[in-house]
């Protein structure tokens, strides 16, 4: 048993076992959800390298990655085997070049160093035809800025996500969402070759686009296949071909493509008429002359995760707004998410099912265009959000306010062993083990043989919540380890038992003892 007792704060948990099954430890808690118990070690001052340890990209297309890594600064970053089209800034560990000609596997091994110590860790590029090989990662403006969002917001959000850490974590998309183009009525929308335009909010979006790149981050955006976004701004239908080349002349990174004035269509459409908007710009997509990962914005109309890998999709919204889900028994992100679990066979590198933003911190409400105000989830109920996404292999794309990122927000949002479980290489999304009006059991295989499992309480009181063995496919004994508080817990055998907190979760990654 590797943890010690006086090591944790006893007011806020307890311990749970019986001669049989080694306990766990978990949130306890009443039903208020409780006080804002930071889970998350603060990061060693010596160098940890974080990030994916699998990155796809396409022969010879623009390269830019920046080496996510805690510590304190300054850093000295060097690679080995790096392709020699590559190259490495050691003081910001920032990765830039083309892409190596040549297709295959190019295994590379990132280092870092500073005063504390050094840290390595390896990098597989695959240079191929799929991007995005791990979920997407970054922030996104819907949530906060709605259609006041501003290129000053969009500069501001790449300072953020650098100044908080967030980057160090594995952010690197900085997406504005829809509202860039121009209004409806706001004439003319294009130049006289048909070039789309920008409102005035972004008077030189290259500019941005160029801050955000040079800060090692990548730019996003949003559009529509229909002639007008969701918000009545400008879309791309009839131009596709003009605006693919368009965004990519810019230097966007990420595309997300909503469905809104495509056609009032119904959930059981014609399969071609859905796809058909998709596969038109999932192909520009792909000839393109940069990497521009593809974001489908559907809702899940006639099964999306059967079909969004095949029209060039990276990832697809499996679901509708998570903003507008109106909370029931349970809060919004628990619909959205136990819907969005139902399709993880669907799931795999480079496809994802996408079940929205994470809607933590400073978030505004999307009916009023109000601005942000706290959260109303309580700390369990962010810690069950966060767990689940990253059981669900999700993009992790926040959308709450950047400028108000504090220490609890950060501390869920920033945890590198909760994240490596969203970002482990194997690419499965966790299958439901056991779901009722009470509890969700959630299991994810990861890529080094070890299980993440989530045990989730969606009743109104705390309780036990176990998972035997023979559930999950394990045998033997297991080594226990809670990701959020980065601790080996127990060696378990047959089952494992946890207190959870009213829609808390306990969150175990079991890995077979030696
Ligand atoms: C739709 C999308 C949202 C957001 C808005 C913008 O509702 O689902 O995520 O992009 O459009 O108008």
């Amino acid at each position: 048993m590797n943890y010690r007792l006086r090591d944790m704060p006893m007011s806020r948990f307890c311990f749970v076992g019986t001669v049989i099954f080694v306990g766990l430890l978990a949130v306890c808690e009443g039903r208020a959800g409780g006080a804002k118990l930071v889970l998350t070690p603060k990061p060693a001052p010596a160098p940890r390298i974080n990030g994916p340890t699998v990155y796809g990209c396409r022969p010879g297309r623009p390269f830019l990655y920046r080496v996510p890594c805690t510590g304190t600064r300054p850093i000295e970053f060097t690679a080995d085997e790096l392709p020699e089209t590559l190259r490495l800034d050691a003081a910001s560990g920032i990765i830039t070049g083309n892409a190596p000609a040549t297709r295959g596997t190019y295994r590379v091994t990132l280092k870092a160093r500073n005063a504390h110590g050094e840290d390595a860790r390896p990098l597989r590029l695959v240079v191929g035809d799929q991007l995005a090989l791990t979920p997407p990662m970054g922030w996104n403006s819907w949530y906060i800025h709605y259609s006041r969002v501003t290129e000053r917001h969009m500069r501001e959000a790449a300072d953020a996500m650098i100044a908080s850490g967030m980057a160090d974590f594995g952010y690197q998309y900085v997406n504005v969402d829809d509202c860039w183009t121009k209004r409806k009525g706001d004439e003319p929308y294009r130049d006289k070759d048909g070039r789309l335009l920008t409102n005035a909010k972004f008077p030189d979006i290259k500019a941005m686009v160029d801050y955000i790149h040079s800060k090692g981050l990548k730019a996003g955006t949003y559009t529509s296949p229909g002639p007008w976004t969701c918000a009545r701004y400008v879309g791309a239908y009839g131009h596709e071909k003009q605006d693919a080349a368009r965004l990519a002349e810019w230097g966007f990174d990420f595309l997300k493509y909503d469905w809104c004035s495509y056609g009032s269509y119904k959930h059981n459409q014609d399969l071609n008429v859905l796809k058909k908007p998709y596969l038109l710009m999932g192909n520009l997509l792909k000839t393109a002359d940069r990497d521009i990962v593809f974001n489908l914005c559907q809702y899940g109309m006639g099964d999306v995760w059967k079909w969004g890998g095949q029209v060039g999709g990276n990832c697809w919204r499996t679901t509708h707004d998570l903003g507008l889900t109106a909370a029931g028994r349970l809060p919004g992100f628990y619909h959205v998410g136990l819907a969005n679990a139902r399709y993880w066979q669907y799931a795999k590198p480079g496809q994802w099912n996408d079940p929205d933003y994470i809607l933590i911190g400073a978030v505004g409400d999307a009916r009023t265009g109000g601005r942000g105000a706290p959260t109303s989830l309580t700390p369990n109920e962010q810690y069950s959000y966060m767990s689940m996404w990253c059981l669900m292999a999700a993009p992790l794309i926040f959308s709450g306010d950047m400028a108000q990122l504090d220490q609890f927000t950060l501390n869920v949002l920033c945890n590198a062993e909760v994240i490596a479980v969203d970002q482990d290489a194997l690419g499965k999304q966790a299958r439901i083990v056991r779901q009722s009006d009470s509890e969700l059991v959630l299991a994810k295989p990861l890529e080094d043989g070890s299980t993440a499992v989530g045990l989730f309480n969606l009743g109104e009181t705390p309780g036990e919540l176990s998972v035997a063995w023979s559930e999950l496919g394990l045998a033997g004994k297991q080594v226990a380890r809670d990701p959020w508080r980065q601790k080996d817990l127990d060696v378990a055998e047959g089952k494992l038992s946890a207190r959870v907190g009213r829609h808390g979760v306990a969150l175990i990654r079991l890995r077979p003892a030696e």
